[in-house]
């Protein structure tokens, strides 16, 4: 307690006991918000009962920015719960700073008093009392009481409130540390979350948007945005933009130096603008465009080894302006943020030089049959086609795509005479030609990382009636990518050009397809070719 408990007086012991008996209202755990909102307001009847007074309110100081900040309003305007009023201004403010007490018998002769603030329709205020209360040698709040019932405020109440002010000090800091650690609990609870994200195995985008996500919560801005740098254009764009207006944000590229983003890229400094329509920097274009309004900016650079790899942004703090504390805070998920967009960057390299020697082998091995020159391409290329048309999920499409590439890798372990034989093949040497499925998963198999591509090589020959080969399997029982891409390579098998037959036209090849739907092959997915064909008007390879 602090040491300015010293005399009580009989009324000021009494007012201690009622307050005990508000204190009761605390719940032994968790205290929300709202019953802190409703022990503050029935503190503050309990002050005009004591001091028979009209309205009142209770003000908090802003640890951070010193400024008042209602906490509970009587007999006046409710809706300044929560506002906060501009340091040292009005009387509360110099209550605020000078740490004295105020008596104001006629607030309208005042020039102290800010009536548009604290006056509404139906209340006019005549006499103000107002004291400090100090926690040790701290001002955290001020309490200001309107209107005696009887007569006006004088030097004896100013007593009174000063001395009622030293136990509401006791109570009232009570109750900033419980909010402010529930506060803290919440943050930290935020940061668990966001960290569990930044770490996980997700697709990037989703990881990177969800870390903005709980960035600008965290932050407690309206907005907020990730820009990634393109090192060859020296340019920022937009990979995030939270909000209603990123289509049209991801058209816009700002210049290293262009813009408060464009600074801090350029400077690799963070900064607060809480005034951009005052300063220089800010780039009026994309509020412009979007129809969005800036008012303040909290930025920092994304490093990595160094380097700015891109710029995270919040925009429009909800209450009041963003802090150092803020910007603190942003800065050091800007580290994690970096983490994750280098794994996820490493990542992506990986899987691009994996695709990269696939791709060569596929074609390597395309090679030793002369007459289907360009075969595996076009049945990636038929195989995507359908995969779009039927929105496959990203992670099964790069499955279809891989097994496309890799579809006939088996017939390596065909013998030339077999493979490279210029006239129709005998009965002998298409029972032959059949174990290039089973080949390439054999081949395959001894890879865990792309054990989940097998089925679509393994099965590719097969028919949806079950008439197929190797296994006869049928309908749904056959893999989704492998019903893709029998579909894909039966096509371009009928539209090539072989040494012994012409290549049929896409409408005849088409018609097939159409004959064998159901049969041969899943009519969901004939049509979804057919669809595609459509919509993009291609001129099939072979015509
Ligand atoms: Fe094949
Ligand atoms: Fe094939």
């Amino acid at each position: 307690m602090s040491a300015q408990a010293i005399k009580t007086s009989a009324q000021e012991r009494n007012f201690l006991k009622k307050l005990l008996d508000i204190y009761e209202l605390l719940p032994q755990q968790s205290t929300g918000a709202a019953i802190i909102g409703r022990i503050y307001s029935e503190l503050l009847s309990l002050i005009i009962k004591e001091l028979t007074c009209k309205a009142g309110s209770l003000f908090i100081i802003d640890s951070e920015d010193g400024s008042p900040v209602f906490i509970a309003v009587k007999g006046g305007d409710e809706s300044l719960l929560g506002k906060k009023l501009e340091k040292g201004k009005g009387i509360v403010g110099k209550v605020a700073i000078t740490g004295k007490n105020y008596l104001s018998k006629d607030a309208s002769k005042d020039p102290a008093w800010m009536g548009e603030v604290s006056s509404n329709k139906g209340f006019s205020t005549s006499d103000i009392l107002a004291c400090p209360i100090n926690y040790g040698d701290r001002i955290i709040g001020v309490v200001e009481v309107l209107n005696k019932k009887a007569g006006m405020f004088n030097r004896q109440d100013m007593r009174t409130l000063s001395g009622l002010s030293r136990h509401i000090a006791v109570f009232m800091k009570h109750l900033i540390d419980e909010s402010e650690q529930k506060k803290f609990i919440d943050m930290q609870a935020k940061l668990y979350e966001l960290s569990k994200m930044l770490n996980s195995n997700l697709d990037t985008r989703a990881v990177v948007r969800g870390a903005m996500e709980a960035i600008v919560s965290l932050v407690k801005a309206e907005v907020g945005s990730l820009l990634l740098v393109d090192k060859e254009k020296k340019e920022l764009f937009f990979e995030v933009a939270l909000g209603d207006s990123e289509k049209t944000l991801k058209e816009i590229r700002l210049k290293f130096g262009q813009g408060i983003a464009g600074w801090v890229a350029q400077q690799k400094q963070p900064i607060v603008v809480n005034d951009t329509a005052q300063d220089e920097r800010f780039y009026k274009k994309a509020d412009e465009k979007t129809g969005f309004v800036t008012k303040n900016i909290l930025c920092v650079p994304v490093m990595s080894s160094g380097e700015v790899v891109g710029v995270m942004q919040a925009l429009n703090k909800k209450e009041g302006l963003f802090t150092k504390q803020d910007l603190k805070l942003l800065t050091s998920l800007s580290d994690q943020v970096a983490i994750a967009l280098e794994n996820a960057s490493l990542h992506e390299e990986l899987k691009r030089t994996f695709v990269e020697v696939v791709e060569s082998l596929a074609e390597a091995i395309e090679k030793r049959d002369p007459y289907t020159g360009g075969h595996t391409k076009r049945v990636v290329k038929y195989s995507l086609m359908i995969a779009d048309e039927i929105h496959l999920e990203a992670e099964e499409k790069d499955r279809l795509k891989m097994g496309a590439l890799l579809h006939d890798v088996g017939k390596i372990g065909i013998d030339d005479s077999v493979l490279r034989k210029p006239a129709k093949l005998d009965e002998t040497e298409f029972e032959k030609m059949k174990a290039h499925p089973s080949i390439g998963a054999d081949i395959l198999g001894k890879i865990p990382q792309i054990k989940n591509i097998i089925p679509g090589i393994l099965h590719h020959h097969e028919w949806y009636n079950g008439k197929g080969y190797p296994d006869g399997l049928s309908g749904d029982g056959l893999p989704r990518i492998a019903r893709i891409i029998s579909i894909a390579d039966t096509y371009d098998a009928m539209t090539t050009d072989r040494p012994y037959r012409k290549g049929l036209t896409h409408e005849v090849a088409i018609a097939e397809l159409k004959r064998f739907s159901g049969t041969q092959f899943d009519p969901q997915f004939v049509g979804a070719f057919i669809r595609a064909f459509e919509k993009q008007k291609l001129v099939p390879a072979h015509p």
